[in-house]
């Protein structure tokens, strides 16, 4: 795996470069497989990405019938609700896009019962990527951000959700935030053809300086589980994020 550890003024200059990442990916994909199937994430921070992407000079580069939208996390709520990771993705990407409803597979996550919405999305997954049992798929993209104390997806410290089982997605209890989420797992981030993070705030800085440069504790910086076996990983931070990194590193690790 190759891992790119870039510093950037500004979460604008993080949209320019992530527009970038994104459009190679996709090309590249529907190139050699002729579909783009990326996992879009929650928070804030991807917002100023989906706006790059749906405008010139980017958006008439994206192959947007050949794309599948999937999501790597959902919150608990329907999907209409202000908190849903699908409603921030739908009304600021996919509804100003020429992608159709059955390029959108989303984590029903107005269920009830989560573990239901977890297994749904698995079985979604396995149908899409055409798996046999025992295999991941194969993102050619995941979106992830970071939270100031290390959680990536729903994959939050000390939680259920960090040990792997064999399942794609589960459910997981999120007690600081009195919650339930429905999230992929690691092994399916780390089976991707590229991963790619984007954190902005300086309430990140000492979080992914543990990360990226303090001991391998994943139960504490779950960000850290996040290793792509043969793929890329990408880092898109700003320099508030990353004041605390000792440089800006690129290369092969
Ligand atoms: C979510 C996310 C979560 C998010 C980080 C960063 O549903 O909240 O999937 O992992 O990416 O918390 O969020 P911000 O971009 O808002 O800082």
């Amino acid at each position: 795996m190759s891992r790119t550890v870039e510093i950037l003024p500004d979460v604008s200059s993080i949209a320019q470069k992530a527009a970038a990442i994104y459009i190679n990916a996709a090309q590249q994909a529907v190139r050699e497989r002729g579909v783009f199937r990326v996992a879009m994430a929650g928070g804030s921070t991807p917002k100023a990405l989906h706006a790059m992407l749906t405008a010139e000079p980017f958006r008439s580069q994206l192959p947007w019938d050949k794309m599948q939208i999937f999501f790597g996390d959902e919150r608990h709520v329907p999907p209409d609700h202000a908190d849903s990771n699908y409603r921030m993705v739908n009304e600021t990407f996919i509804s100003k896009t020429p992608i159709k409803p059955e390029q959108v597979f989303r984590i029903k996550a107005e269920l009830q019962d989560t573990e239901k919405a977890a297994l749904d999305y698995e079985q979604t997954l396995r149908g899409q990527f055409a798996l046999k049992p025992g295999e991941l798929p194969r993102f050619d993209l995941i979106l992830q951000g970071m939270g100031n104390e290390g959680h990536t997806l729903s994959l939050f410290p000390g939680t259920t959700a960090l040990r792997d089982n064999g399942r794609l997605v589960v459910r997981t209890w999120v007690g600081k935030l009195y919650t339930e989420r429905i999230t992929c797992t690691a092994p399916v981030a780390n089976n991707s053809a590229a991963v790619l993070f984007m954190i902005a705030g300086a309430d990140k800085a000492p979080a992914l300086k543990a990360v990226l440069e303090g001991p391998f504790e994943p139960e504490q910086l779950p960000s850290q589980l996040i290793k792509p076996v043969n793929g890329n990983l990408f880092f898109l931070v700003d320099s508030a994020a990353g004041g605390m990194l000792s440089k800006a590193r690129s290369g092969s690790i």
